[in-house]
This record gives structure tokens, C-alpha cells and sequence, in this order.
């Protein structure tokens, strides 16, 4: 989504703002801007497209120790250099960058408009730039001004606001999009996501939601809506740049397919105990007792958050016998739940800032539901939100599309199945099985990998002249299916359809013919005879088929056979060669896999 970068220091603000911004580009955005403040005036300049075209706009005298830059995914008005952040107030004294929606931009353009301001954009964040021009005239600083502003909005937001008139200063608040201040020597940053921050410091603080703060070269104070100071503890946040480089590789997402090896085992490191042979997970902080009260579990997340957990429901229902559904988030707040106290709630959550996951908390917690998240993003919104769990420890996660993070979701669900099971009826043999398992992973996951060169060349002869193609699985298979269509259509936009097998006959089954392929999910457990048969029906429908299993079937075309682990587990691996599927495909393809089109990284509006 939108991204925010602001500086205060002795230094020339733009090259950091710049940098800053491309750090940031992996968000997924359609134009960019930034402003500064020399000689009490300001200088903006913004443009339609990449960082790249921005940087190339801004002349070398662009002088400037204060100022505020945006990279922006268009929600109000085309993507324009008009449309484009910052806006700055008709008298150019005050310029703001917003990520977030005004939800009555419409009311408040038509009162400001009455009283004689002219608007320039389309953007409902523009109403901002001239709100809190009109308070500043009357306020002594430039935070009661925000504040004064702030209290005429409904809506989300992440805003910085510049004053040409108080150039020391920049006002950042949040509400429902995040703010990360960033604390320099004789410097101050702020951003909407570290990943702008860490070249410049490690030492972080984040703002709650109704929290504003001034930053000025010297150090930064935090308040309430209601003007009261608070109190602050910086943290050190351990990704650093290299985490956000392509260490070599040609994209991100192939970086961190590749990656998985190491972040599987992240994930997994310091968490399996071999003398119960259980889980440890601190931070989910419940007693055995508590962890063995709960009759259900319900899991929430949206996207590939949501496929990790359908893996994860599946692990939980096998493993400790607790029935349990994975629901999107978006879904899940919208539609009244009901919120039961013996029903135990995760959130699933690369980023932590997901607006409708970050939404569903909120709902669940305002009806006294016990929520638990698995988030790879310390510190973030959902994992403040939440009452306990699992990070991820998997690093940052770049491209659009999911993968490493996907992974370790599934792996840490695996470790909370165990423990959830061991504290019930999971016998301990059936405990150190799954240890086991859990400890071959990532030595099976490099084993996969060695195989890129064949699915590449199979992404070449399946996808990229398929008119669409199907991807089908039966109940451990159906999620790993799932996420497979997921990859394919978001990076390669090669229409993909994911369902499970068995429901192919009640409709589907009409779609299939040469020209639609099927990718079909058929590890060796207790259904691989009912899995083959389908493939048979497929294929006496003169369909293609790509296996992805543990074997190779005569009923198939071709096959992916993938390193077995206990049948529990198995998704996990099945998941890795269908994402270097996807990415081939889209490689061939000429897409731009870390960046493709209308997608952004999180999505942090409704
Ligand atoms: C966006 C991304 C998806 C991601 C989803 C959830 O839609 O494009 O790749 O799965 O958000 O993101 P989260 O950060 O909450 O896991």
C-alpha cells in the first residue's frame, strides 16, 4: 500500500527521503513525491510511476533538512502527479503525505470548498493539507493544529505534516495505519514500515492507533489524541538492509523461495523439545491447562494467509483433535461472529498490519474472544493486538506474493498442533514423529529446490500458453492446491482455478480439455487411490495433467515427486515446487514478478 518516509536533521533531506522510498517500493505503488522545507518555503515534487522517475524529477538543488515523502496505490482518483503525495495547502505553507481513507473527505471538501478553498486533486487526503492549514493560523504549534484537524476526520490514517512556517518540526499520527518513528544521532526518521528506516537506524518506536508525535532533530515526544504525553520504550529491531537486498538474485521472490530452508528452520529453531517431544512456544503465554480448555479453534487471515490456514486447521484438527476452520479475515469481521469463550482465535499475518486482520482482532477482542497471532513482523499492529504467539522469525518478506512467510506459517501451526496435541491425547510417540519430521524439513525443502531447472521447464510447457489451468487436491492437498492457483494467477495472471478433487465432477469437470491443464495434488496418504481415479477422469477428458506427489502415476503427463515427510507435514513441501511454478511461468511470461499489477504487499486500507 501507500508507503510514508520523513527526516529532521542536519542532513539534505531528499536523497533520504529518495532511498527511503524505494525501500519501500516493494509495497506495490503508482506514484511518488516528496516535500522539503529551506528558507520557510516549501518544495514538492511529485510524479506519476516509479521512485526511479521520481528521483530523476528532483532537481540536484533540492535543498532541504526537513521533509516528508510518499509512494501511493491509488484509492481516491487516478494515479497523476496531481493525485500524487504530498499535498500541500493552498497558501503552501503546510504539506502532508497520508496513507489511509477519509472516510467524509466528500463532507469536508464541500465545507472547505464553501469557505472558498480551491482543491486541486481528486484525493480524499488532500481535505488534510488544507484542514490543518486553516487550524495552524490559530494554534501556537504546529501538533495542535494536527491534533485540532484530526478531530474533524472519520477514517484511517498515517500521516506526516510539514510547516513551512516551523521548520525544526514534523507532526506524524496514526490511526489504523502504521507509524514507525525511527531514532538517528541528532536525527529523527519516521515511516510507514521499517523497511525505510533500517539503513539509518535499528532503534524503533512504534505509535498506537490515536497517537500523535513530534519529531525534531534532537529527539521526538509522543501523545494522546487528548494532548497528554506518553511514555515511550525504543526497541532494536534485528532485519537490516541485506534482509531487503536480492543478495544476488534476479527477483526477490526467487531469493525467498530459495530462502526457505533457512527460514523454515528459523521458525522451527529452539521450539521442539525432544524429551516430551513437544513444542515450546513462550509466547502464546497459556498454562497446559488453559491450552487444553479450548473446544475449537478458528483461524483468520487473508490471501496466502488465509491458505497457511486451512494447513493449519488441518494440523490442529489431526494433531490434537480440536475441530478447527480457517475463515478470510475480510469475511470474518463483516458478518456479526459470534465470539465464543471456549473457541481459541489466530490471526495469521506476514506484515502484522493487515487492515482486515487488524479489523477482525479488534472485533474479537472488544467481545472478550482469547486471540492468538502468528506474525512475522515484531512489534506490528496484529501482534501487539493479539494475547499471545508465534512469530515467524523468517525475515522480511519483499515480493508481493508470499512464499517464505507461507512456509513458516505452516511450520509454526505444525509446532502449535503438537503442542495443543500433547497437552490432549497426542500420544508421545506419535509427539516425537512429528519432531522428527519438523527437523528433516528444511533439509527436504533444499532437496526440492535442486529440482528449479525441471519445474522451470514444465512452467514453460504448462502455463504460458494455457488458457487456464486448474489445480486440484483432496483435503491435506486442497489448501496446497489452493495457494498453487493463488501464486500462479497473482504473479503470472495465467487464470488459475483451485478445487478440491472430489468436487470436480459436481461442475468444474466441464472446464477440462486440452487447453486447461491440471495441476492435481496427490501425496501418498490414505486417499491416493481415490486421487488417482480422478486424475483418470481427467484425463479420459482429454485433460493434461501435472502431478505434484510422491511418486509418478501412469494417469499423469508429467510429475513433480516431492521428498516425503509424515503424512501430516506433507503440505509444506508440496507447497515449494508449485511457487517456483508460479514463478517461472511469470518469468516466461515477462511479468514483473516482485511488483504485479494492482497488487500491493499489505494491504492496510478496507
Ligand atoms: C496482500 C498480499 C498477499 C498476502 C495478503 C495478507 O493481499 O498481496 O500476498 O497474502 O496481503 O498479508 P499479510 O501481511 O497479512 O500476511
Amino acid at each position: 500500500m501507500c508507503g510514508i518516509v520523513a527526516y529532521v536533521g542536519p542532513k539534505d533531506a531528499a536523497p533520504i527521503l529518495l532511498e527511503g522510498l524505494q525501500r519501500l517500493e516493494y509495497r506495490g505503488y503508482d506514484s511518488a513525491g516528496v516535500a522539503v522545507v529551506a528558507a520557510k518555503a516549501l518544495k514538492i515534487r511529485k510524479v506519476k510511476g516509479r521512485v526511479a522517475d521520481l528521483a530523476a524529477a528532483v532537481p540536484a538543488r533540492f535543498k532541504g533538512t526537513l521533509g516528508i515523502g510518499h509512494t501511493r496505490w491509488a484509492t481516491h482518483g487516478v494515479p497523476s502527479d496531481i493525485n500524487a503525495h504530498p499535498h500541500p495547502s493552498s497558501d503552501e505553507r503546510i504539506a502532508i503525505v497520508h496513507n489511509g481513507i477519509i472516510e467524509n473527505a466528500d463532507a469536508l471538501r464541500q465545507r472547505l470548498e464553501a469557505d472558498g478553498v480551491t482543491f486541486v486533486s481528486e484525493t480524499d487526503s488532500e481535505v488534510l493539507s488544507h484542514l490543518i492549514a486553516r487550524t495552524a493560523k490559530e494554534t501556537e504549534s504546529l501538533e495542535e493544529a494536527v491534533r485540532r484537524a484530526l478531530k474533524l476526520v472519520v477514517g484511517t490514517y498515517g500521516i506526516a505534516v510539514i510547516d513551512a512556517e516551523r521548520p525544526g518540526e514534523v507532526v506524524v499520527a496514526r490511526n489504523g495505519s502504521p507509524i514507525v518513528l525511527g531514532i538517528g544521532e541528532k536525527e529523527m526518521f519516521a515511516a510507514s514500515d521499517v523497511a525505510a528506516l533500517v539503513r539509518y537506524t535499528r532503534q524503533v518506536v512504534h505509535l498506537e492507533d490515536g497517537e500523535l508525535a513530534v519529531l525534531r532533530a534532537d529527539g521526538f515526544s509522543t501523545f494522546t489524541s487528548d494532548a497528554r504525553e506518553t511514555a515511550k520504550e525504543p526497541f532494536t529491531v534485528d532485519w537490516d538492509t541485506g534482509h531487503y537486498d536480492t543478495g544476488g538474485y534476479e527477483h526477490y521472490l526467487l531469493k525467498e523461495i530459495s530462502e526457505q530452508p533457512d527460514t523454515v528452520g528459523r521458525t522451527l529453531r529452539g521450539r521442539i523439545d525432544d524429551r516430551f517431544h513437544i513444542a515450546h512456544l513462550g509466547g502464546l503465554n497459556m498454562d497446559a491447562r488453559e491450552s487444553r480448555s479450548f473446544r475449537r479453534v478458528k483461524i483468520i487471515g487473508c490471501g496466502s494467509a488465509y491458505y497457511s490456514g486451512q494447513i493449519g486447521a488441518q494440523l490442529i484438527e489431526e494433531l490434537a483433535r480440536i475441530p478447527a476452520d480457517a475463515e478470510p479475515a475480510s469475511e470474518f469481521r463483516y458478518r456479526s461472529p459470534v465470539v465464543e469463550a471456549d473457541t481459541l482465535y489466530i490471526a495469521i499475518s506476514q506484515s502484522g498490519e493487515t487492515y482486515d486482520t487488524l479489523a477482525a482482532v479488534q472485533e474479537l477482542k472488544r467481545k472478550g474472544g482469547r486471540v492468538l497471532g502468528i506474525v512475522n513482523t515484531v512489534g506490528s499492529a496484529i501482534a501487539r493486538e493479539c494475547d499471545g504467539g508465534v512469530y515467524l522469525h523468517a525475515g522480511p518478506e519483499v515480493s508481493v506474493a508470499s512464499t517464505k512467510a507461507f512456509t513458516s506459517t505452516s511450520a509454526a501451526f505444525a509446532l502449535l498442533a503438537l503442542h495443543l496435541g500433547r497437552v490432549r491425547d497426542l500420544s508421545p510417540a506419535d509427539g516425537r514423529r512429528i519432531c522428527d519430521g519438523l527437523r528433516r524439513l528444511p533439509e527436504q525443502i533444499k532437496e526440492m529446490l535442486t529440482q528449479e531447472e525441471h519445474i522451470r521447464e514444465l512452467a514453460m510447457r504448462y502455463a504460458k500458453d494455457a488458457a487456464g489451468m486448474m489445480f486440484v487436491g483432496r483435503v491435506r492437498g486442497y489448501p496446497v492446491a489452493r495457494e498453487g492457483a493463488q501464486k500462479l494467477k497473482e504473479i503470472s495472471y495465467v487464470h488459475a482455478e483451485a478445487y478440491p478433487a472430489s468436487e470436480l465432477k459436481h461442475g468444474p469437470l466441464a472446464l477440462i480439455g486440452p487447453e486447461m491443464p491440471t495441476v492435481a495434488i496427490v501425496p501418498d496418504d490414505e486417499l491416493l487411490d481415490k486421487n488417482l481415479t480422478t486424475l483418470g477422469e481427467i484425463r479420459a477428458r482429454s485433460g493434461r495433467i501435472l502431478m505434484v506427489g510422491h511418486r509418478t502415476a501412469d494417469q499423469a503427463d508429467d510429475c513433480i515427486v516431492v521428498p516425503k515427510n509424515e503424512t501430516e507435514l506433507d503440505p509444506i513441501l508440496l507447497t515449494i515446487p508449485l511457487q517456483l511454478f508460479a514463478y517461472h511461468a511469470a518469468v516466461a511470461l515477462g511479468r514483473d514478478v516482485d511488483k504485479p499489477r494492482n497488487l500491493a504487499k499489505s494491504v492496510t486500507v478496507e
